[in-house]
């Protein structure tokens, strides 16, 4: 009885540190093995595009995906439809559905590929629920060209 005693005790104490270890989880941490997921299918199908390292504006072959957030935030009000308009692109890029005037004129349309739609929308919930990382020379250059939401997506002036 004793003994038994003994390890329900020792069981809380191991149970009650681990519970404590998950609320210390630094905040940029992924959340959940969904957010995982969709991160790493983020990267696998995206980044090699719309790359947040690249180290200047020439280096670039698409708006990195922090802008891309933005304008369709700018759009899309609810999750769902953010989500959706995302995906729908992803899956057929066409110039008429463009938001980013500007980024077709500078990089052509995005090209079509072989894209899950499954994929798209954990990639896409990713891309709404997490802060996506903007490379550094990003801010300088849409605080320059964006004034007053100038360039957003009416592509008169980029
Ligand atoms: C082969 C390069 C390439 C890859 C890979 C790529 N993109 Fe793009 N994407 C582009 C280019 C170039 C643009 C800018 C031109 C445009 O808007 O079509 C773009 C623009 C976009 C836009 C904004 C479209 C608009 O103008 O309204 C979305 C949304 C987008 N990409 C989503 C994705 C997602 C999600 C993935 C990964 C599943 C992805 N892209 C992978 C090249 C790529």
């Amino acid at each position: 009885m004793k003994t038994n005693f003994i390890l329900i005790a020792i069981t809380a104490v191991v149970v009650s540190s681990c519970n404590h270890k998950m609320t210390s989880i630094p905040k940029n941490e992924v959340k959940s093995t969904a957010n995982a997921e969709g991160l790493k299918l983020f990267q696998q199908n995206c980044y090699a595009c719309h790359s947040v390292t690249t180290k200047s504006h020439d280096e670039i072959i698409a708006p990195p995906m922090a802008a891309v957030k933005r304008r369709y935030m700018m759009e899309y009000d609810t999750k769902e439809n953010f989500v959706k308009a995302v995906v729908s692109y992803a899956i057929d890029p066409k110039e008429e559905n463009a938001l980013m005037i500007g980024a077709v004129n500078n990089f052509n349309v995005m090209p079509k590929q072989a894209f899950s739609e499954d994929d798209l929308i954990k990639i896409a919930s990713y891309i709404y629920d997490n802060e996506i990382e903007s490379p550094k020379w990003f801010e300088d250059h849409f605080q320059e060209n964006h004034k007053n939401g100038q360039g957003m997506g009416n592509g008169r002036n980029k």
